[in-house]
């Protein structure tokens, strides 16, 4: 089997850590005797930079010809002045619509061997593992009308609309993760206030009918981004709109001990599309210390959801771990320790050589 994969590292700290997860998935493909071949691509201020545009139309052509997208991260200081269409999140935005993948799944859990880098009593993470599904194609990021009303820029206006037939798909997409997990959704919204939050309830309670075996419960986004913090272990999967899930998932980084660890598969469209948690860290760009976990174990989703080939994504997923067990720690997880932190490179040469360990032992137990 061969997996075209198109790869858009993007900006600030996204060219080194994508440099990471595909040389991960290069070990993998060794290993499990998979091919993949890579077409890498410019997107948001790297594009801007060299063609005027922040998707351009070959990176566009490009993820639609392949099976899926690693992203990287948009956005610089340096266009933080450009109108929003213009801007390098703008073509990130523009991607997702495209690629028309409406379910962002961004799993947090809590390692024990880091429980330290979380500024949360050990107790309160342990075994915590929740899985956020957040909407990606609709709400405030897409809806119309939206933009300055007045030439002067006094007012300005964007628009949350949500369809039924939206809120649906995700909904099933969350339930279904669920029932392969512990069979809970926490369905997050603000209908105390909002009729689009309404819709959301009312459509999630009736696709729960669908799903007899998983727990449904509702919260509202203000109580959840308060419980999220005290009893982590409490939520399971967590359903919600755009905007909310985009302010719970970097909360929830909280949880892991840094936003450098999350990942992200965006499924359900034409094209899956993956991409660390973590925006592009201006301040840290260039220096090469950059976490490269979150897009690691981007790509280990991508062998999960798009590949389909889990026992790869699980090797990944235990080689993080291992790395991370046996105390290597980019910057982002020192917490006072005396050891020196490693580079995004030596922690992406570790999570290789432990790639290679993990085969070796399972070739050794096939051999008993
Ligand atoms: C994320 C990011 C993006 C978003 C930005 C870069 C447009 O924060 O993926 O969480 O808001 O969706
Ligand atoms: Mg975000």
């Amino acid at each position: 089997m061969k997996l075209h994969i198109t790869v858009l590292p993007g900006d600030g700290i996204g060219p080194e850590v994508t440099r990471e997860a595909v040389r991960c998935l290069r070990a993998v493909a060794e290993i499990h005797g998979c091919e993949f071949a890579f077409t890498e691509r410019l997107i948001g201020g790297a594009a801007i930079e060299q063609t005027g545009t922040p998707l351009p139309v070959e990176t566009l052509d490009a993820c639609l010809a392949s099976d899926a997208v690693l992203l990287g991260a948009v956005g610089a200081p340096a266009f933080d002045q450009l109108a929003p269409h213009a801007r390098p999140e703008a073509g990130l935005l523009t991607l997702r619509r495209a690629l028309s993948g409406y379910a962002n799944l961004r799993p947090v859990v809590s390692y024990e061997s880091i429980a330290d880098c979380s500024p949360l009593r050990a107790e309160i993470i342990a075994g915590a593992d929740v899985l956020i599904v957040r909407e990606l194609l609709g709400g405030l990021y897409f809806g119309e009308p939206r933009g300055f009303t007045d030439e002067a820029h006094t007012e300005s206006c964007n628009t949350m609309r949500y369809t039924v037939a939206e809120i649906e798909r995700v909904a099933h997409i969350a339930f279904q993760a669920a029932q392969r997990r512990r069979g809970k959704v926490t369905s997050v919204d603000k209908a105390n206030v909002l009729e689009t939050s309404q819709l959301w309830r009312q459509t999630v309670t009736r696709v729960a009918q669908d799903y007899p075996q998983v727990t449904l419960e509702h919260q509202y986004v203000d109580a959840c981004a308060m419980h999220l913090m005290l009893r982590p272990q409490a939520f399971d999967v967590i359903l919600t709109e755009n905007l909310f899930g985009d302010i719970l998932s970097d909360e929830a980084a909280v949880i892991a001990g840094s936003l450098g660890l999350l990942a992200s598969a965006t499924v359900g469209g034409a094209v899956d599309l993956y991409e660390p948690v973590h925006g592009s860290a201006p301040d840290i760009a260039g220096r090469g210390v950059a976490n490269p976990c979150g897009a690691i174990a981007s790509a280990a989703l991508m062998l999960r959801h798009t590949a389909r080939l889990e026992a790869a994504a699980e090797d990944i997923e235990a080689a993080l771990q291992q790395v991370l067990d046996a105390g290597q720690r980019t910057a982002d997880l020192q917490r006072g320790s005396a050891q020196a932190s490693i580079c995004t490179d030596e922690f992406g040469a570790l999570v290789v050589e432990a790639l290679a360990e993990i085969a070796d032992r399972r070739h050794a137990y096939h051999a008993v």
